[in-house]
């Protein structure tokens, strides 16, 4: 009986430790995203661009402008525009994620100094 007893409590204590484990899983799901992906800037070393600064927009606000509508748009969503400060500033990471993944712009490249602009940019205060 007292085995038995002994077997429970550890079967017990097994699964504790097995569901615990799980919820742990489930909460470092929730702390990726946000630039998990992006090379890793020291902002204190590198030079942080301001918006006004930076090349890599021109590359962009043929579709993703705040003046565009309609078919002028190729398809960009409304909602992401680089034509001003304000408007770049609607989802910095997802903007240089997209980048980083090569999606956007969707025809020709960036130099790896835009890009490294960019990340810089999005990482370190989005100036
Ligand atoms: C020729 C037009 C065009 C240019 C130029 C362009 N995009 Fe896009 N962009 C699109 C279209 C179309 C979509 C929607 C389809 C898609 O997400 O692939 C899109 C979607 C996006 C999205 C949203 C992705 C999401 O999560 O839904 C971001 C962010 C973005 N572009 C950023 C950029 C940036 C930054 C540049 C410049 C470096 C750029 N785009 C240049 C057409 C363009």
């Amino acid at each position: 009986m007292r085995a038995l007893h002994h077997t429970i409590l550890i079967t017990a204590t097994l699964l504790a430790a097995f569901i615990g484990g799980l919820a742990c899983d489930a909460e470092d799901g929730e702390h990726e995203g946000e630039g998990d992906e992006l090379p890793k800037v020291d902002c204190q070393s590198v030079e942080v661009p301001r918006f006004e600064e930076m090349t890599v927009w021109s590359r962009c606000v043929g579709c993703h402008s705040s003046g565009l509508s309609g078919a002028a748009r190729q398809g960009a969503p409304r909602d992401f525009n680089y034509d001003s400060h304000d408007a770049a500033l609607f989802d910095p990471f997802e903007t240089a994620e997209v980048v980083f993944e090569g999606e956007m712009p969707p025809a020709g490249t960036l130099t790896a100094d835009e890009k490294a602009q960019l990340n810089a940019w999005v990482q370190c205060g989005t100036p």
